[in-house]
């Protein structure tokens, strides 16, 4: 009954005409296949979103960003809001993906405002979550997720969080090579799904789409999606590769 879903995270990379040609490719590539019951996202640097939503347009891939700003609108030098993206026509965002929460210092109560200002914009929000290693190995993983659910997310309402995605991504495993196992990935998936369950409702938590994020990629993909809690993945370096990550969305 719940969605499945793989969202490309692009990061910091691709300028503007290596962006338009993999969005392009990848785009074509399932305008010839079905997808199922799958959804598929794309997550552009803001200075893509514009053309790569022209891209998109009468295709069945939706796109979204990585980041909004914390304020609605005004004084706010080189920021871009919430319904700036949405104008785009982007209908997601990411939203407290561990590497602003490391570099940019962005705590739970900053994306929390972020949160209720993207839903106020009409865009539907992949709210990342997950433990460092320190964390990990101190055994305060379940610990720190619940805190950054119940201060990032909590305070939404239930009808709110239809437009709610949350990807667990385990900190030590983004970008590094080690994946988490598909039993910690379900381990952490079912505790998140606990948690949603206790705060609104066993109907509410069955809905919820949980993604996995962390060194996904074409070889480990199947294994980690065939979890019952997992419904697919947030995609960083595997994301920037057509044939990677259609093979991704294939495993799904
Ligand atoms: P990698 O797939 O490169 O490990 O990144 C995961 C991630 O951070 C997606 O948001």
């Amino acid at each position: 009954m719940r969605k499945k879903i793989v969202a490309g995270n692009w990061k910091m990379n691709m300028d503007l005409t290596e962006g338009l040609k993999l969005a392009g490719s990848i785009d074509n590539y399932f305008k010839e296949k079905p997808l199922g019951k799958a959804g598929v996202i794309l997550c552009t640097p803001f200075i893509h979103l514009a053309s790569v939503s022209e891209i998109l347009k009468h295709g069945k891939i939706a796109l979204g960003a990585q980041n909004c700003a914390s304020e609605a609108s005004g004084a706010y030098t080189g920021e871009v809001s919430a319904w700036m993206v949405k104008s785009t026509g982007a209908e997601y965002v990411i939203i407290g993906h561990s590497e602003r929460r490391t570099y940019y210092h962005e705590d739970d109560k900053l994306l929390n405002k972020k949160t209720l200002l993207a839903m106020n914009a009409g865009l539907k929000v992949i709210f990342c979550c997950g433990e460092v290693l320190s964390e990990r190995e101190a055994k305060k993983h379940f610990i720190i997720v619940k805190r950054q659910l119940e201060e990032g997310l909590f305070s939404l309402t239930e009808e709110q969080m239809d437009n709610i995605i949350v990807a667990y991504e385990p900190v030590w495993a983004i970008g590094t090579g080690l994946t988490a196992t598909p039993d910690q990935a379900q381990e952490m998936h079912q505790y998140i799904r606990t948690l949603v369950k206790e705060k609104y409702g066993n109907d509410c938590a069955k809905k919820l789409p949980i993604l996995y994020g962390g060194s996904c990629k074409p070889s480990n993909a199947a294994e980690i999606f065939s979890k019952p809690d997992v419904d697919g993945g947030l995609i960083g370096g595997a994301s920037l590769k057509k044939d990677d990550f259609v093979s991704i969305v294939e495993a799904l």
